[in-house]
């Protein structure tokens, strides 16, 4: 089957958080969109053509996920990443975000320690620090073109400043790291030596670039299932995050009784229909458009590490394993964080986000989202060479 990743389409005046909040940040009017995680592909047609089969129904009453729905998920895990999951594991949200901060109230006590590896996904700091529970910092170590763990950091860390919670970003965003089953078990078990428990952030499961394996953290080994809650989503892997649908695994009941407590306080009952529909839909049919925008990615990929390397090699691309986010050091032009952000934002006119919003680790880096049409990333591309070389 063919599937089309090169057209272009007009997302302005959609309500897209991408590219209609341009005049909001001042930023110029034909800046280019690469930041927020979303994909500028229309999503599968099978998920496309449930919703409208939901829409013409007519009736969207308080709703529940329809039926076939926990199939759904269990034979995407089970074929995808070799997990097994049980009905009763599944909590649903409305977005891993929301889950997140919903698993730090219930899992921590306010005034806690809660460990993050910067630079991270910011969200994971604001919901920690938002909810009046301390960020402790393990970084991730910038060695040789490429991320790793300081286990003994970890560790440190951890037990120090009696950390309570872990939340890990697997794969990570923003470097890019699908971390092995090793990595996975020497975190995993330090965790289980000081009884830290574990939220993993798992949403980029489905973006792994040939080569690597996503491991779900709670398959490592039984005492990790114990230990964990596993937020899961099909929102970037078929770009459905306006449609909130995020599906949250709890193996231990003593967690999931928590956690089902905390979003009970917030008034949390059903989610909307859409989303749902739309999830069973895409873990149902969509399998071969997501290999196959697995090619397409890679191939972008390719391009734009050909063109930094010929073109601007001054710029270090640290090559991703997984996700479509790709962070580029660009510290060799000699540029504060502000004055690069203006570069880029006004000069390049690239919208990207920038690296210290990940942590001050993220100084003198920025996160592009390639999940464009080939043509579009050219063109960001060839407006970061122009910018650049107006400059040296
Ligand atoms: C690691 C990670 N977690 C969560 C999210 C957002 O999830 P949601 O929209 O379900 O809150 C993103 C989006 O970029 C992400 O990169």
């Amino acid at each position: 089957m063919q599937f089309d990743f090169d057209t272009i389409y007009d997302r302005r005046n959609t309500g897209s958080l991408k590219y209609d909040l341009a005049p909001k940040y001042g930023l110029p009017e034909d800046v280019l969109p690469m930041w927020v995680a979303d994909m500028d592909f229309r999503s599968p047609e099978c998920v496309v053509e449930a919703i409208i089969e939901r829409a013409r129904h007519g009736i969207f009453g308080y709703s529940e996920a329809p039926r076939g729905y926990f199939e759904a998920l269990e034979k995407w895990y089970k074929e995808r990443h070799g997990w097994q999951i049980q009905p009763s594991w599944l909590v649903k949200a409305s977005g891993v975000v929301y889950a997140l901060a919903q698993a730090v109230r219930a899992l921590t006590e306010e005034g806690d320690a809660v460990l993050i590896q910067e630079p991270v996904y910011y969200p994971f700091r604001q919901v920690v620090e938002q909810n009046g529970r301390r960020p402790v910092v393990s970084g991730l170590v910038y060695d040789n073109g490429a991320y790793r763990v300081d286990f003994d950091d970890f560790e440190r860390k951890i037990r120090e400043n009696d950390v309570r919670l872990f939340i890990l970003c697997s794969p990570h965003n923003p470097v890019g790291r699908v971390w092995t089953r090793e990595e996975l078990e020497r975190m995993g078990d330090i965790c289980l030596k000081y009884d830290v428990l574990v939220a993993s952030d798992e949403i980029h499961a489905d973006f792994v670039y040939p080569g690597y394996k996503h491991t779900v953290f709670a398959a490592v080994k039984p005492e990790f299932e114990q230990n964990s809650v596993i937020l899961t989503a099909p929102t970037k892997t078929f770009n459905l995050a306006g449609l909130h649908i995020s599906n949250i695994f709890i193996p231990n009941p003593v967690l999931r009784e928590k956690y089902q407590k905390e979003t009970a306080k917030s008034g949390m009952s059903q989610l909307g229909i859409m989303g749902m529909v739309a999830c069973k839909a895409a873990y149902e049919g969509g399998g071969a458009w997501l290999d196959a925008l697995m090619e397409y990615l890679t191939g972008n990929l390719a391009f734009m590490r050909d063109f930094l390397r010929a073109r601007l090699p001054e710029l270090k691309l640290v090559e991703p394993e997984g996700t479509y986010l790709v962070w580029v050091d660009f510290r060799a032009l000699g540029m504060s964080a502000e004055e690069l952000e203006r570069f880029i934002k006004h000069e390049a006119r690239l919208w990207l986000d920038g690296g210290t919003m990940f942590g001050a680790a993220g100084a003198g880096f920025q996160r592009f989202n390639i999940a464009c049409p080939r043509a579009v990333l050219q063109e960001a591309m060839e407006r970061l060479e122009k910018a650049v070389r107006s400059r040296t």
